[in-house]
Protein backbone atom coordinates (compact mmCIF):
# COMPACT_ATOMS: atom_id res chain seq x y z
CA UNK A 1 0.00 0.00 0.00
CA UNK A 2 1.36 3.28 -1.07
CA UNK A 3 0.83 6.11 1.74
CA UNK A 4 -0.03 9.73 0.22
CA UNK A 5 3.83 12.24 1.62
CA UNK A 6 0.60 14.69 2.65
CA UNK A 7 -1.29 12.35 4.62
CA UNK A 8 -0.91 13.61 7.98
CA UNK A 9 0.33 10.36 10.47
CA UNK A 10 -2.86 8.94 12.25
CA UNK A 11 -2.69 10.19 15.58
CA UNK A 12 -4.89 9.51 18.71
CA UNK A 13 -6.78 11.45 21.02
CA UNK A 14 -7.06 10.29 25.04
CA UNK A 15 -9.76 11.68 25.91
CA UNK A 16 -9.35 12.08 29.65
CA UNK A 17 -5.75 13.63 28.59
CA UNK A 18 -7.29 16.12 26.54
CA UNK A 19 -10.07 17.29 28.43
CA UNK A 20 -7.48 17.36 31.65
CA UNK A 21 -5.32 20.13 29.35
CA UNK A 22 -8.25 22.58 30.03
CA UNK A 23 -10.65 23.92 32.20
CA UNK A 24 -12.53 26.78 30.37
CA UNK A 25 -16.11 26.29 29.74
CA UNK A 26 -18.39 26.87 25.94
CA UNK A 27 -14.24 26.89 24.76
CA UNK A 28 -14.50 23.73 22.90
CA UNK A 29 -11.03 22.64 21.98
CA UNK A 30 -10.25 20.75 18.30
CA UNK A 31 -9.02 16.89 18.99
CA UNK A 32 -9.35 16.21 14.84
CA UNK A 33 -10.39 16.50 11.29
CA UNK A 34 -12.42 13.96 9.67
CA UNK A 35 -13.95 14.27 6.49
CA UNK A 36 -14.27 18.34 6.27
CA UNK A 37 -15.64 18.02 9.94
CA UNK A 38 -14.23 19.38 12.92
CA UNK A 39 -14.26 17.06 16.41
CA UNK A 40 -14.22 19.33 19.03
CA UNK A 41 -14.28 18.86 23.27
CA UNK A 42 -15.59 21.09 25.35
CA UNK A 43 -16.66 21.65 28.90
CA UNK A 44 -19.60 23.23 30.06
CA UNK A 45 -21.71 24.25 32.36
CA UNK A 46 -25.19 26.45 33.00
CA UNK A 47 -27.29 27.72 29.95
CA UNK A 48 -25.99 28.22 26.60
CA UNK A 49 -28.00 30.38 24.08
CA UNK A 50 -30.45 29.39 21.28
CA UNK A 51 -28.96 29.33 18.11
CA UNK A 52 -29.20 27.33 14.90
CA UNK A 53 -26.52 26.53 12.13
CA UNK A 54 -27.84 27.10 8.93
CA UNK A 55 -25.13 25.32 6.49
CA UNK A 56 -23.97 22.11 9.59
CA UNK A 57 -25.70 19.02 11.20
CA UNK A 58 -24.20 19.53 14.68
CA UNK A 59 -23.36 16.14 16.54
CA UNK A 60 -23.23 15.80 20.09
CA UNK A 61 -21.95 13.06 22.26
CA UNK A 62 -21.75 13.17 26.12
CA UNK A 63 -19.03 11.94 27.64
CA UNK A 64 -19.45 13.02 31.19
CA UNK A 65 -22.04 14.46 33.28
CA UNK A 66 -26.39 15.37 32.55
CA UNK A 67 -26.81 17.58 29.56
CA UNK A 68 -30.62 18.85 28.87
CA UNK A 69 -30.62 19.64 25.01
CA UNK A 70 -33.47 22.08 24.41
CA UNK A 71 -35.55 22.30 21.52
CA UNK A 72 -38.40 24.78 21.09
CA UNK A 73 -40.87 21.70 21.34
CA UNK A 74 -39.00 20.04 23.92
CA UNK A 75 -36.07 18.64 25.72
CA UNK A 76 -33.86 15.38 25.68
CA UNK A 77 -32.28 14.32 29.05
CA UNK A 78 -28.53 13.26 27.63
CA UNK A 79 -26.33 11.19 30.21
CA UNK A 80 -22.51 10.04 29.36
CA UNK A 81 -23.19 7.56 26.33
CA UNK A 82 -26.13 9.30 24.67
CA UNK A 83 -25.84 10.82 21.42
CA UNK A 84 -27.87 13.52 18.94
CA UNK A 85 -27.82 14.84 15.86
CA UNK A 86 -29.35 18.38 15.58
CA UNK A 87 -30.13 18.44 12.13
CA UNK A 88 -29.00 21.97 10.18
CA UNK A 89 -31.46 24.89 10.73
CA UNK A 90 -32.58 23.56 14.13
CA UNK A 91 -32.75 26.17 17.12
CA UNK A 92 -30.97 24.40 20.15
CA UNK A 93 -29.84 25.25 23.18
CA UNK A 94 -27.36 22.73 25.31
CA UNK A 95 -27.82 23.34 29.25
CA UNK A 96 -25.20 22.03 32.07
CA UNK A 97 -27.57 22.47 34.87
CA UNK A 98 -26.06 19.77 37.29
CA UNK A 99 -22.68 20.64 37.23
CA UNK A 100 -19.94 20.39 34.20
CA UNK A 101 -20.63 18.46 31.30
CA UNK A 102 -17.80 16.38 28.93
CA UNK A 103 -18.81 16.81 25.06
CA UNK A 104 -18.03 15.71 21.74
CA UNK A 105 -19.12 17.89 19.38
CA UNK A 106 -19.18 17.82 15.54
CA UNK A 107 -19.30 20.17 12.76
CA UNK A 108 -18.53 20.92 9.67
CA UNK A 109 -15.13 22.84 9.18
CA UNK A 110 -15.59 26.67 10.69
CA UNK A 111 -19.02 26.36 11.74
CA UNK A 112 -19.06 28.83 14.30
CA UNK A 113 -20.62 27.22 17.79
CA UNK A 114 -23.18 30.10 18.64
CA UNK A 115 -24.42 30.10 15.12
CA UNK A 116 -23.06 33.35 14.61
CA UNK A 117 -19.36 33.96 13.23
CA UNK A 118 -19.27 37.87 15.44
CA UNK A 119 -19.74 35.75 18.63
CA UNK A 120 -17.96 32.85 18.08
CA UNK A 121 -15.35 30.48 20.15
CA UNK A 122 -12.85 29.30 17.64
CA UNK A 123 -11.72 26.22 18.35
CA UNK A 124 -8.41 26.03 18.98
CA UNK A 125 -5.57 23.36 18.97
CA UNK A 126 -5.43 20.87 21.65
CA UNK A 127 -2.21 20.92 23.50
CA UNK A 128 -1.87 17.17 24.22
NI1 LIG B 1 -25.12 24.40 18.22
Amino acid sequence: MTISATSPAPRKTVLDQAFDSFSDHWAPRLAARYNGNEVRLAKVEGEFHWHSHADSDELFLVIEGELDMEFRDRTEAMRAGDLIVVPKGVEHRPCARRGEVKLLVMDADGTPNTGDEATAFVPVELKV
